[in-house]
């Protein structure tokens, strides 16, 4: 039975009505079923799994099998939410290496898939777009060049880089992506981008004034050993996982999270 998800077009209104949308990360059917019933907007499908699922000390090593199998297994849980994929280190590297392995995210259910940076990516995200494919991008701290950027670090941290950033997401939207993460920046900057661009934009510790929020799932059920400070413990409190998402949701529409506390 083909289920009744949220459309881009939905998600561009949310933005456009100040509505926040609320995302997380999520890798397999049960606990999709539980953040669709609670009302997350958006359910990704991060490489985040190879470190919150295969225990890996970083996103590179995960593989475009992986995250089909995580998206597939998804897909079976949800109703409602929009199903974002992510594109794995060294697989969106020119257009028709990208195409096939957006193909291969979207035959398992993916209904937009992710990319991170810009540069060469901008002309990637062209052949995409032009191809039918919705795409998201992903700027700021970019995990998989965490070994360029020497660690988990806040960007756009000076004037210049401020800059890159915001001509980097003009260009990501001109060429056609409808959705941009963007992660561990000033929140001055977060609010800067959201209200430049006519796309939604989603912070993940990129402050309050973004359009929307995303956790990894992992993180906000208390369950990280080192939480980065962004990130809010939702489980305490809630009692139950369900709990946990359902104030995460609130709390994200209310514009209660992020808190000053939690941002850069
Ligand atoms: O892989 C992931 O979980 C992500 C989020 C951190 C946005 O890309």
């Amino acid at each position: 039975m083909t289920r009744k998800a949220l459309t881009i077009h939905q998600l561009d209104a949310m933005k456009r009505d100040g509505e926040k949308i609320a995302m997380l990360t999520c890798y397999d059917a049960t606990l999709a079923r539980t953040m669709d019933l609670a009302g997350v907007d958006i359910v990704l499908v991060g490489d985040s799994l190879g470190m919150v699922v295969q225990g890996r000390a970083s996103t590179v090593g995960v593989t475009l099998a992986d995250i089909a199998y995580h998206v597939d297994c998804v897909a079976h849980g949800l109703e409602r939410a929009f199903l974002l994929g992510d594109m794995p280190f060294g697989s969106y590297c020119d257009g028709p290496t990208a195409m096939a392995g957006a193909v291969r995210l979207m035959s398992a259910g993916a209904a937009m898939v992710k990319l991170e940076g810009a540069g060469p990516m901008i002309d990637v995200v062209d052949y995409l777009t032009r191809r039918g494919v919705a795409v998201c991008g992903h700027l700021g701290l970019t995990p998989q060049s965490l070994h360029q950027l020497g660690g988990f670090k806040v960007q756009a941290r000076d004037e210049a880089a401020v800059e890159r950033l915001l001509l980097d997401a003009q260009a990501l939207e001109a060429a056609g992506a409808q959705m941009l993460v963007v992660e561990c920046v000033p929140s001055a900057v977060g609010r800067e981008v959201s209200s430049r661009l006519r796309i939604p934009v989603i912070g993940i510790g990129a402050g309050a004034g973004c359009d929307g929020q995303v956790l990894v799932m992992h993180d906000m059920l208390g369950l990280g050993e080192r939480a980065p400070k962004f990130v809010a413990d939702f489980m305490a409190g809630a009692g139950t996982i369900a709990g946990a998402f359902e104030a995460y949701v609130l709390a994200v529409r209310e514009g209660r999270f992020p808190a000053p506390e939690h941002e850069y």
